[in-house]
């Protein structure tokens, strides 16, 4: 398997080096993006094969993720912090008014001059209009609400902007996701672009216009639920790169980025993955 995995990180230097002239690094000159190497169609075909009868299994049992949403649903009606409000206070009692929201995010916010995503807007209102703690990134109860709250927007499909004002924060998180790093030098976009469709290990890589319709979601290899930004962290170090801060800048940045590519498609939380 070992073996197999150097083979493949030839394979991606040798298509580097014969994209490198095309490729411009990013900044400045704006990318050259690449292209998916097999068709829509060839993906879909191979996605199906490694994943479909996983995918069939799982829709039987049932997505442990799920009890972190109802736990969400719970939190979301429970009185915290100085202010003596919970959620539901403002936006609802079952959330109604947080309807279609998360669709829309993440996006650009005058106030914080940045890309607020929901993980964040979940901790900006616990502090100014709770009175209460932030929740630490990850932990059950942060990823309980942020599920709840996204959920209420199961179905609808991702709408978000990148005009005006949230234009140069796509660039970046843009730049970011072409930019090579880490030991391997490889960037997002090698991997999750070109190499699309192809196996890595036991794994296929799978194209990005996919990624940010189902997160929060269960993931076999952890064990356990987990955000977008937790993947991000995981590939970051699959490349021998330094992982960021949960909800820093420029992980904000390439969530818009990472969403945008999914514009059209409902939102699916929780999601369950291998
Ligand atoms: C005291 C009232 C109050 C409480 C309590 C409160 N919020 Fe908010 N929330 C607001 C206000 C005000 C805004 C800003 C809405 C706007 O854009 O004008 C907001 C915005 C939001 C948004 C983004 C809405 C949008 O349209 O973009 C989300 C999501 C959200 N809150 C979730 C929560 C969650 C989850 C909790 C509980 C942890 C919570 N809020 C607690 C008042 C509150
Ligand atoms: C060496 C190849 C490689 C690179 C480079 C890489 N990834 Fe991944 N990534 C994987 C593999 C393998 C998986 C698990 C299989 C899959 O879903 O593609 C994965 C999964 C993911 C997922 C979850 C996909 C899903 O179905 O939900 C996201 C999101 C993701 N990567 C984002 C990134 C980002 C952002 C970067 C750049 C910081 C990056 N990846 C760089 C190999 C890579």
């Amino acid at each position: 398997m070992r073996r197999c995995f150097y083979f493949f990180i030839l394979v991606f230097a040798a298509g580097a080096v014969a994209a490198g002239g095309a490729f411009a690094g990013g900044a400045g000159s704006g990318i050259k993006e690449y292209k998916q190497n097999i068709s829509t169609r060839e993906y879909e075909k191979r996605y199906n094969a490694v994943y479909g009868k996983f995918t069939e299994q799982m829709a039987q049992q049932g997505n442990p993720a799920d009890f972190v949403l109802d736990d969400g649903k719970d939190l979301f009606k429970k009185v915290d912090g100085s202010a003596g409000k919970s959620c539901a206070s403002c936006h609802g009692e079952n959330g109604e008014k947080l309807k279609g929201v998360a669709a829309t995010y993440p996006k650009y916010d005058p106030s914080i001059k940045g890309i607020n995503t929901v993980a964040l807007q979940i901790n900006r209102c616990r502090k100014d209009n709770m009175g209460a703690p932030e929740l630490k990134y990850e932990s059950h109860d942060q990823l309980a609400l942020e599920l709840y709250v996204k959920s209420l927007s199961n179905g609808v499909p991702i709408k978000v902007s990148i005009d005006g004002p949230a234009r140069p924060f796509y660039k970046a998180g843009e730049a970011y996701y072409y930019k090579r790093q880490g030991q391997l030098n490889m960037s997002c976009a090698i991997c999750h672009v070109k190499y699309a469709g192809h196996m890595i290990r036991a794994n296929l890589l799978s194209n990005n216009r996919h990624h940010a319709d189902h997160w929060p979601g269960y993931r076999l290899k952890w064990g356990k639920t987990g955000s977008l930004q937790k993947r991000f962290k995981g590939c970051n170090k699959k490349v021998r790169a330094k992982p960021l801060p949960f909800q820093c800048e420029t992980y904000r940045d390439l969530e818009l980025y990472l969403t945008y590519q999914a514009n059209g498609l409902p939102v699916e939380v929780p999601g369950f993955r291998m």
